[in-house]
């Protein structure tokens, strides 16, 4: 008897399933009504006593072995087929061509600037974009109805009269993170605000009605102009290099006094022009009073980058709306 059962136990052992057809096969000729362990479960009854109970036994794991190799042969073929692909696939054909992502340039270039201002120790915050009247032009010193407002041509969202409600804007630009900061913290305050702005202007190589800023502002006791201009240089140096060509010239803000901005020189020596790439200044005192500072203990510098800017001249493109275009002729290169 245990001849037959140990025959039968390498049969099953050996089978070989790779196809739908062999697992069929090994079905009718073991697991069937008609299938050998079938056959031999029903002769339990005819053997002797005294052999019965180990003979039961060893047809009972005979049988747990063929359902045990049938269902994992079963599984296999219904994940993917895999044996048969194994058997038919050449691995050693190159892959279809797969291309990697990477960072966008603007991405890249906000991750250069704010590496720069780890090192001088900013530390990093954020607004939103939805802003009220009062953070985008109130408290920064843009009075009433005053042409300033102008100077960034808004996008309302929510122009309202009531005197309970305010104005809601899409940022014009970063300096309103400058009031939320200063309303929460108190100084000494050392941190750069990236995030996207929105102007209403008409979209050229030059301009887009959406770009991105990102805001500078220290404020503590005996904060100097001079300690702003050796930033500004600073920052320009590491990004561009030590011979990069810039000017430092006055200009006007609202919520700076005195203001400036700086330019730096894109293209080459007989054709190229200045490029305005930040305006900062020193905090108008209106706008310390504004969040509860007393301008006679602190003062404080802020500047206001264009992202889009330092990346153009860095990369050397020269129209804005490439970066909005999502071309992947033109993001490959990057
Ligand atoms: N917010 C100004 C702008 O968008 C830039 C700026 C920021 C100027 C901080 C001075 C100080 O043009």
């Amino acid at each position: 008897m245990s001849e037959l059962t140990d025959k039968l136990r390498k049969e099953i052992e050996d089978a070989v399933i790779t196809t739908k057809d062999e697992l069929e096969a090994f079905r009718l000729a073991y697991l069937s009504r008609k299938g050998q362990v079938t056959q031999l479960l029903g002769k339990i009854g005819s053997v002797a006593a005294e052999e019965r109970r180990a003979f039961g036994q060893q047809v009972n794991e005979i049988k747990q072995l063929a359902q045990t190799k049938f269902k994992e042969a079963e599984d296999q073929l219904a994940s993917g087929q895999q044996a048969s692909r194994a058997a038919t696939d050449d691995i050693t054909l190159p892959p279809y061509p797969i291309t990697t992502g990477r960072l966008h340039p603007l991405t890249q270039t906000l991750d250069r600037i704010k590496q720069v201002f780890y090192r001088l120790g900013f530390s990093v915050a954020e607004g939103p974009e939805l802003e009220d009247d009062f953070h985008n032009f109130t408290a920064l010193n843009f009075p009433p109805e005053h042409p300033a407002r102008d100077m960034q041509d808004t996008f309302f969202v929510r122009k309202s009269d009531r005197p309970d409600e305010q104005d809601l804007v899409l940022r014009t630009h970063t300096s309103p993170v400058q009031i939320r900061l200063m309303k929460t913290q108190k100084p000494p305050l050392r941190s750069i605000m990236p995030g996207r702005v929105y102007r209403n202007e008409s979209i050229t190589a030059k301009s887009y009605c959406l770009f991105h800023q990102v805001e500078g502002l220290y404020v503590d006791r005996h904060v100097s102009l001079a300690e702003l201009k050796d930033t500004l240089i600073m920052f320009v140096q590491m990004i561009y290099g030590e011979e990069v060509r810039y000017r430092i010239r006055p200009s006007y803000f609202p919520f700076t006094e005195p203001s400036l901005e700086m330019d730096v020189w894109w293209g080459d020596e007989k054709t190229g022009k200045w490029l305005e790439i930040l305006g900062a200044g020193m905090v108008h005192p209106n706008v310390l009073r504004a969040v509860n500072v007393d301008p006679e203990t602190y003062s404080g510098f802020a500047f206001g980058m264009g992202v889009e800017r330092i990346a153009m001249l860095f990369y050397g493109i020269d129209d804005i709306r490439l970066l909005y275009d999502n071309d992947l002729r033109f993001l490959q290169q990057f």
